[in-house]
């Protein structure tokens, strides 16, 4: 069916983040988040709904551990919601909630108990609603907070989690959350989002420094949603157009995590916004990772623009689009692959989120659920692993986006991403064709 050359350690998985699929936000002494706030104000999401009870994996998880044991995976990535750790704010670790604690207690037995290895984030985006009130991301402290969770977090789950990931997509939470205001907390200031990458960045460094200390030798890393663009031409205004454009969205993360300064270029193009480092963070930074994560969706077209002063901007073009409006571009993973390799030292490479949402067709008996478009899109990027892999890329694992349909956010339940289909009226689940595909792709992969 496809590529043969998969080594038999791969990681086969699937990506899930608490906010997007839990539900039960008040249940066990949970504390607020910012996405409970946000998505509770009106006017945020697209449907007007929130995660309150989404697709209850906080009930359900064990029929949907049960999903990827039959699956094949031998990997599930999911995050932890602080909150549930950290319900209110605390002078001490001793005050974590031990009814979030076993929350994950009982998933991570169960995984373990179909063989699924756990790949924990650490932080999808669910800050406590209290380090908001603070100052959120922007205040220098919630890096210190976040590494301090990050520690309890090793300390109560490192006997049975080998791989941990710090921040989940420091773009989204920093640039969506701070600057354009369309993820929680909806703030659009410039300075505050910039201050988050770097106060981020920091959390993370500080949260790998923390597992140095205190882990078995397990493996940590990060996941970046990083862009790769292609030059809508040949042109070398075009590729440096594209380039620039790898500044902003890409630089900004890999540089410092690769002990380099943040780059100049884009800096220069903000003048009224400041990096808030100080002496050491840079140190703190480039704390050596164990993997590097890539959540890839899709990839740009670049072309030069004299009359803006990022000197580029998208192209919009006219190939294949998901639901999302998201260009279909397997090559584009292969490409972005090669470029992280070529650029930056040896690293393992993970694809920690890759997947579409497409129009779905649900039996009327609700027995079975068609997505074509969807085996054709995950068939594809499969075979860009794998040539990956071929050409010596050290791709280590490929997590799929995502096991069941949940909360995208923004887009409320508009977009569903899942190879399993939620009925969100009652949380039936029930396994779509490209379910049956992944599986198969597995199996082939694994004999
Ligand atoms: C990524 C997010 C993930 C999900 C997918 C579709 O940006 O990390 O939570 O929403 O997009």
């Amino acid at each position: 069916m496809g590529f043969k050359g998969f080594p038999h350690d791969f990681l086969w998985g699937t990506a899930t983040a608490s906010y997007q699929i839990e539900g039960a936000v008040a249940e066990d002494g949970r504390g607020s988040s910012i996405w409970d706030t946000f998505s509770h104000t009106p006017g945020t999401i697209l449907d007007g709904t929130n995660g309150d009870v989404s697709c209850d994996h906080f009930h359900r998880y064990q029929e949907d551990v049960q999903l990827m044991a039959a699956l094949g995976l031998n990997a599930y990535r999911f995050s932890i919601a602080w909150p549930r750790i950290f319900p209110e704010r605390t002078a001490s670790n001793a005050s974590a909630d031990p009814r979030g604690i076993a929350f994950y207690d009982r998933l991570i037995d169960s995984l373990l108990e179909k063989e699924i290895q756990p790949v924990v984030t650490l932080y999808h985006w669910d800050l406590p609603q209290y380090l908001e009130d603070e100052g959120g991301w922007p205040n220098r402290d919630t890096a210190y907070r976040f590494a301090d969770y990050a520690a309890f977090c090793y300390e109560r789950f490192d006997d049975r989690v080998s791989k941990f990931i710090t921040i989940n997509e420091p773009w989204c939470a920093s640039i969506l959350g701070y600057l354009t205001g369309i993820h929680a907390p909806g703030r659009k200031d410039p300075q505050a989002a910039y201050s988050t990458i770097h106060h981020l960045l920091l959390g993370h460094g500080l949260a790998v420094r923390a597992y140095r200390e205190l882990s078995r030798g397990g493996e940590i890393g990060i996941s970046l949603n990083i862009s790769t663009p292609r030059p809508a031409s040949d042109r070398e205004e075009d590729r440096l157009a594209a380039d620039r454009a790898a500044d902003r969205d890409t630089r900004m993360f890999l540089d410092p995590l690769f002990g380099r300064e943040y780059p100049r270029r884009h800096l220069d193009t903000i003048p009224q916004v400041e990096m808030p480092v100080r002496p050491n963070d840079g140190d703190i930074l480039a704390t050596p990772l164990d993997f590097l994560g890539l959540n890839y969706y899709f990839e740009h077209e670049m072309e030069y623009d004299a009359s803006v002063s990022e000197q580029f901007r998208l192209r919009e073009t006219d190939l294949p689009k998901t639901d999302m409006g998201w260009d279909i571009v397997p090559e584009g993973l292969y490409r972005q692959l090669k470029w992280v390799v070529d650029r930056y030292p040896a690293v393992n490479l993970y694809i920690t989120e890759n997947g579409c949402a497409v129009a779905d067709v649900l039996s009327e008996d609700r027995s079975h659920c068609l997505d074509p478009k969807r085996i054709e899109y995950l068939g594809a990027h499969l075979d860009a692993c794998g040539r990956a892999i071929e050409d010596g890329i050290p791709l280590k694992g490929y997590f799929l986006w995502s096991l069941v349909d949940n909360f995208e956010w923004s887009y409320g339940y508009t977009k569903r991403f899942g190879i399993v289909y939620c009925d969100y009226a009652d949380g039936r689940r029930v396994p779509k064709d490209s379910y049956f595909y992944y599986r198969d792709r597995i199996a082939e992969a694994l004999q």
